[in-house]
């Protein structure tokens, strides 16, 4: 039978860290589903915005060709999104193991009969490395 994989997250200012992650969940299932959280969804959990419009980071990972299907998401609860996409897997980066959020999401999702896999955080990069690195040349600029 296929094996859906689902991954969910902002991918604002798309970076390696992002297709790293991306690459490594296709190659652990046969069709994969990316979220892209809505602006006002990041804004609760990381509480700021994303610089990239939803509609582009949308277009970006639809061009990505380990993607077979992105959607909009507008909601963390990963119960809520598994009764609408049916996934076998939920894939991400290992900076959410071990967090409360992730032990309890675990706990749900094992009763589905749906397994976590955390793959290896890209430490190099982030979209809030790129945004500070960004800001100092602006600085610098400006003094
Ligand atoms: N991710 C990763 N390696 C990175 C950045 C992100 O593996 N360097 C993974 C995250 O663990 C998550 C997914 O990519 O499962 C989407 O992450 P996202 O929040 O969109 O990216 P970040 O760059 O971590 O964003 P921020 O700096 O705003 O937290």
């Amino acid at each position: 039978m296929e094996k859906i994989g689902f991954i969910q997250g902002t991918f604002d200012m798309f970076h390696i860290g992002h297709l790293n992650l991306i690459r490594n969940a296709k190659n652990v299932c046969d069709y994969l589903i990316v979220g892209i959280n809505t602006d006002e969804l990041v804004e609760k959990y990381k509480q700021k915005t994303p610089v990239v419009p939803l509609k582009e980071r949308m277009e970006i990972v639809s061009a990505i060709k380990y993607v077979d299907k992105v959607v909009v998401t507008k909601d963390r609860d990963k119960v809520k999104l598994h009764e609408k996409y049916k996934f076998n897997y939920l894939i991400m980066g290992d900076d959410w193991k071990n967090t409360e959020f992730y032990d309890k999401v675990e706990k749900e999702l094992n009763e589905l009969g749906v397994k976590i896999i955390y793959f290896p955080y890209t430490k190099s990069t982030s979209s809030t490395k790129l945004q500070k690195t960004i800001d100092i040349l602006l600085k610098e600029k400006e003094d």
